[in-house]
């Protein structure tokens, strides 16, 4: 096992109806002025919004608000954000929804405290080092912001989708209530089923060793989540369901599932590459939903990887689906990896996800739009468990078209 550095300070408060204690959390935690982030409408029409409002009229906790935080959030609106919190001298955001919210408050957060311009933390001029406390109250499992010290940001003007990462912005608090969960859209859920088994992925197949725990904390994590899965799309009012999924969320990106698979003890594990490549989707349109991205992009990424290093492929098929290969051949080991990979992208087109870029209506023509802007982003050559040049990525995205 590889040395590890491990924090996950968020204080969790998980159960039915726990939103409506949110202001008593807070002040509990010492914060009473709020900037209040959400989204683009679902928590008015669920009610969510007037609960965690009344929570906090009720508990003293003074607020003013931000709304209309897209999916794949834009700078434009946290730079708005950053002046509301300056001028009302906030002591915390409080972010209600799901990754694309926690990311702008996240982004406001640190933001706050920078001088210059908030993208320069994501076009690396600037490091995240100090941050208004954030709290949240999830409405979607999936990208694990809520525990996670990453923080994803577009910027339209530049055509970019970016991410930043720190300790100091990881959340204090995270009410997390499954109820809440179920008046998600169906692809919605899969979307978050998808993305948190890929952040389990991204640090399994960390090229960086093995670790008996920590492998066997993701592949129980993974099974658990896609018999939670199951459950949950037969029943979208699955109480245990929902709860399971939720709490896999935050375990599948909270660093406890990659303690002691990265070379560098304070770095995450694995070199990200599925996300890499979809994050350059999304940032082509906006209106790609990351997790369906993932769906196409890491079955593709596993394909052209797999046979690099075929037995921590059969570790992950026998582990996540009880396979075995048919002897201990490099042949034997690259099917039985392969047979695992069809496993879980069938796992995925059950659920409702796609399978080709095409379905995004992503074309041949695009493919150089998305190797260039993935290579500024990452660099010319990127990856842990394999690295990836331009005709490595070109090659991905094009067995995905
Ligand atoms: O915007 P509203 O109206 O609130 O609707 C949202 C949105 O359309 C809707 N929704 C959320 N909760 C709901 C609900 N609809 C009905 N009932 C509910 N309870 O769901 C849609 C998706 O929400 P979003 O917050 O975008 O989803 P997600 O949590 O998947 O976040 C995606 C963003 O997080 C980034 C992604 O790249 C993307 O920008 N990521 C952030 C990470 C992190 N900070 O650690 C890691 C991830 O890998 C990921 O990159
Ligand atoms: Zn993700």
């Amino acid at each position: 096992m590889n040395d590890f550095i491990f924090q996950s300070p968020t204080r969790f408060f998980f159960g039915r109806g726990y939103t409506d204690d949110t202001g008593s959390y807070l002040v509990q935690a010492g914060f009473k002025n709020a900037l209040l982030v959400y989204g683009s409408g679902s928590v008015i029409k669920t009610g969510t919004l007037k609960r965690v409002q009344d929570s906090l009229e009720s508990s003293g906790v003074v607020f003013v608000e931000l709304a209309g935080v897209r999916p794949n959030p834009e700078v434009e609106l946290v730079r708005q954000g950053i002046e509301i919190a300056r001028e009302q001298q906030v002591d915390c955001i409080l972010a209600v929804g799901g990754g694309s919210v926690i990311d702008c408050a996240k982004a406001i957060a640190f933001g706050y405290y920078h001088e210059g311009d908030v993208w320069d933390f994501f076009s690396g001029k600037a490091k995240p080092e100090r941050a208004l406390p954030i709290a949240v109250v999830l409405t979607i499992p999936a990208a694990g912001s809520e525990a996670s010290s990453s923080c994803v940001i577009s910027n339209d003007e530049l055509g970019q989708k970016k991410g930043t990462n720190g300790d100091c912005f990881r959340p204090a608090i995270a009410v997390m209530d499954p109820e809440l969960t179920f008046t998600l859209p169906a692809y919605q859920t899969a979307a978050g089923i998808t993305d948190m088994i890929c952040h389990i992925c991204e640090r399994f197949f960390s090229g960086a060793g093995s670790s008996a725990v920590t492998d066997r904390i993701a592949c129980a994590l993974v099974c658990a989540i896609i018999d939670a899965g199951k459950r949950v799309m037969k029943n979208p009012n699955d109480y245990d369901a929902r709860a399971d999924i939720m709490w896999a969320s935050t375990l599948a990106h909270n660093d406890i599932a990659g303690c002691g698979l990265s070379a560098q003890p304070s770095a995450r594990a694995g070199g990200w590459e599925s996300h890499g490549m979809e994050h350059e989707l999304s940032a082509l349109d906006t209106h790609i939903t990351h997790g369906a991205g993932l769906a196409v992009i890491m079955p593709a990424w596993m394909r052209y990887v797999c046979s690099a290093d075929p037995q921590r492929f059969v570790q992950f098929a026998r582990g996540v689906f009880g396979l075995e290969p048919a002897g201990q051949s490099q042949q034997a080991m690259v099917a039985c990896a392969r047979e695992a990979i069809d496993m879980l992208q069938d796992f995925f087109s059950s659920l409702g996800m796609p399978s080709r870029l095409s379905e995004f209506g992503i074309k041949a023509e695009d493919i150089d739009k998305l190797v260039d802007m993935l290579a500024a982003t990452k660099g010319e050559r990127f990856g842990g468990f394999m690295t990836l040049g331009r005709e490595d990525t070109r090659a991905i995205y094009e067995s995905a078209l």
